[in-house]
C-alpha cells in the first residue's frame, strides 16, 4: 500500500476526528481513580465516542473485544478491559483509543498515574512523552521518516530505557493502519521522504527494563518480558511544509 497524501477536505475531517479523540482522552483522564475497573474505562470511553457520532475503531478490529485498550503497569499495549481488573493507587495505566469520524480515523494514547505513583514511574511516563516530542521535531516535509524513529530511539536510550521493537507507529487515514510503518528505534536506512499531507500515528512504547515483550494467553495483551513498567504515548500527526501539526493534542 502506498502512503496516502490527504486532500484539504480529508485533512479537515481528520482534524475533527482528532479533536474529538482529544476530548475523549481528557474526559477519561479526569475520571480515573482507584477502585475503578478497566471495563469501567472502556464503557465510559465508548459512550463518549458515540456521543460525538463517532465509531470506536478498535472495537472488533481483528477481533479485539473493546473500544479502549487499557494496559496496566507491565502491560505495554492492547490490554483487554475487564470487570475484575481494579485500578489501585500507585498503578500506571495506558489508555489507547481510536475514533472514526465520517470515515476518517484518529489514534492516540496516554499513560496516567493512579493517585500517588513512584518517582521511577513518573520519570518513565515523562520521558515516554518527551520521546514523542523529540521525534516530531523531524516531522516535516522534506525530512526522512526514520529521522523521527532515530530521534525517539536515541532519546529513550539516553535515559537507559528499553524501546519496544515488536510494535510500531503507522500511517493513518481512511484505515487505522496505513503505510508506512514507523519504528521507535534507530534504523540504518533513511526511510521515505515526508510530504505535506501525510498523516502519521507516532507512538513510542518505552520500558523501564529491557525492550523485549511477550503476548499473554489472551493473544492481545503485550507485556514486558522482565515485567518492568511500560508507558505509551501517541498522537495523530499531520506533516506540513513547516512542521508537524498535532491532531490529537493541544486543540481543545
Ligand atoms: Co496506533
Amino acid at each position: 500500500m502506498p502512503i496516502t497524501v490527504k486532500s484539504d477536505r480529508e485533512i479537515e475531517l481528520m482534524t475533527e476526528s482528532g479533536r474529538i479523540l482529544e476530548i475523549v482522552h481528557n474526559e477519561l483522564s479526569r475520571a480515573l481513580r482507584p477502585g475503578m475497573s478497566t471495563l469501567d474505562i472502556d464503557r465510559m470511553g465508548e459512550e463518549i465516542i458515540r456521543s460525538y457520532g463517532c465509531i470506536p475503531s478498535f472495537l472488533d478490529y481483528n477481533g479485539y473485544p473493546a473500544s479502549i485498550c487499557v494496559s496496566v503497569n507491565e502491560e505495554v499495549v492492547h490490554g483487554i478491559p475487564s470487570k475484575s481488573r481494579i485500578l489501585k493507587e500507585g498503578d500506571i495505566v495506558s489508555l489507547d483509543a481510536g475514533v472514526i469520524y465520517k470515515g476518517y480515523h484518529s489514534d492516540a494514547a496516554r499513560t496516567h498515574g493512579i493517585g500517588e505513583i513512584s518517582e521511577e514511574a513518573r520519570n518513565l511516563i515523562q520521558v515516554t512523552r518527551e520521546c514523542f516530542f523529540e521525534g516530531i521535531k523531524y516531522a516535516k516535509e522534506g525530512n526522512h521518516l526514520f529521522d523521527i524513529s532515530c530521534a525517539i530511539g536515541r532519546y529513550a536510550k539516553k535515559h537507559g530505557y528499553g524501546v519496544v521493537r515488536d510494535l510500531c507507529g503507522h500511517g493513518i487515514g481512511t484505515q487505522l493502519h496505513e503505510a508506512p510503518e514507523i519504528p521507535n528505534y534507530e534504523v540504518k536506512r533513511k526511510g521515505v521522504r515526508l510530504k505535506a499531507g501525510m498523516t502519521l500515528a507516532i507512538e513510542p512504547m518505552i520500558n523501564i527494563g529491557g525492550w523485549e515483550v511477550e503476548w499473554l494467553d489472551d493473544d492481545w495483551t503485550v507485556v514486558t518480558r522482565d515485567r518492568s513498567l511500560s508507558a505509551h504515548y501517541e498522537n495523530t500527526v499531520l506533516i506540513t511544509e513547516d512542521g508537524p501539526r498535532l491532531l490529537t493534542y493541544g486543540r481543545v
